[in-house]
Parts: C-alpha cells; structure tokens; sequence
C-alpha cells in the first residue's frame, strides 16, 4: 500500500510553478525552494506532539506549548541540501543527518559513501529531504540506512515525485509516508522526470 500525499496548498503550487520555469536563475531557485520547503514542513508537521510549558508574559504567566519530540532532518547528498535552510527556519532546534550516495555506474544500483545520523534518531520524528523522486532507488536506500541506525518515525519530502519512483518506494517501505507538491507524468530515457523541473542539484549549485 502506498501513502502518497500531494500538498496541493494554493502558494506551494504557485511556488512549485516558478521552480520548474527554465527562466528561474539559480538564485532565485535557491530562495524558492527554500520557501516552498517551508511551507511543505508546516504541512506534514501537523500531527507532531506538544507538551505544555508554562510562560511569563510581560502581564502574567500562563501555560503554553512546545514541540515534545526531536527532530531530525535528513537531506541526501547533494540536491537535498538545498531544502535544509527551509526547514531548518522553522524547526531551528532540529538536528541534521547527512546520507551520501552515488549509483554504481554498472549495477546502477545506489551506493553509500557517507553516513552520519545525530543520536535522538530512535526517538525522532524524522524527515528525510530531496528534491526528486525519480526511480526511488536513493530514497529507498537512504530509509534503510535510517531504519538501520535506529530511525522508526520517518516521512519522506520532496518537490516532484514520478510514478515510477514512488511505486519503487512504496514497494520497500510502506510505512513511510511520502510528501510531493506534484505528482509528474513519467521519467525519461535518463532518468530525468517529465516534466519535472531538470536536474536539482545543477539548478540549486550552478553547475
Ligand atoms: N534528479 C533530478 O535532479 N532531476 C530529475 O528529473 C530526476 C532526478
């Protein structure tokens, strides 16, 4: 069973539409994507536990909340990058994991050559970040690298989802939910998503 959920917020469609257009510098790029990851976090952040904390105002003290979990933010290496000033905005006490990975040129499967996770993994909300999901191979491998160190409460963000890719996913890890402002035609021939926005990592870096 596959948990797919398209974040169709009036301004995150609006955002996602200036990201796609050929015509946006990566300056610009950079700053959307930021701002429409924000808005995508306060989105699938909803459910997240309060306790109550007691506050003195400048007339009286009374009870208010704060968030009663950690949270850990996940970007996979390098395009995911890009998404971490956003969330990193609104949930600045959050702790950031990094995964890195590389397809084997032969088996084109998804190779790890780098992995550091902060310790409150186990008890985490975890948000693992990229801006494409395209054949799911990376972000299915990045949940397994998670899941391995610990991580049981994971969600999956990203910008433009491919059917292919979120099948792939949901195949190998039906519990984790996946977060997408669009859900896009097909992948091409290279694995680039239709219509999709190009290659993130080149539109965020320049390169
Ligand atoms: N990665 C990208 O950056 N873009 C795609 O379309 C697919 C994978």
């Amino acid at each position: 069973m596959r948990q797919l959920h398209i974040l169709e917020h009036p301004l995150i469609q609006n955002k996602l539409t200036h990201l796609r257009d050929v015509r946006t510098t990566n300056h610009e790029f950079r700053l959307l994507l930021e701002e429409l990851t924000a808005f995508m976090v306060y989105e699938i952040t909803r459910d997240y536990p309060l306790r109550p904390q007691s506050v003195t105002t400048p007339l009286e003290e009374t009870t208010g909340f704060v968030l009663d979990v950690p949270v850990v933010l996940v970007p996979i290496l390098r395009a995911g990058t890009g998404m971490l000033g956003g969330v990193l905005n609104l949930i600045p006490t959050a702790k950031v994991g990094h995964i890195g990975m590389y397809r084997n040129p032969e088996t084109l499967q998804p190779v790890e050559y780098y992995s550091k996770l902060p310790p409150e993994l186990p008890r985490a909300r975890t948000i693992l970040v990229d801006p494409m999901l395209a054949t799911g191979a990376s972000a299915a491998a990045a949940v397994d690298i998670i899941k391995r160190e610990g991580g049981r409460s994971i969600q999956f963000l990203c910008l433009v989802a491919a059917p292919e890719g979120v099948d792939a996913f949901s195949q190998q890890h039906p519990d984790v939910p996946i977060y997408t402002a669009g859900l896009d035609r097909r992948l091409n021939e290279h694995g680039y998503i239709l219509p999709g926005l190009g290659d993130a990592g080149d539109r965020i870096f320049g390169t």
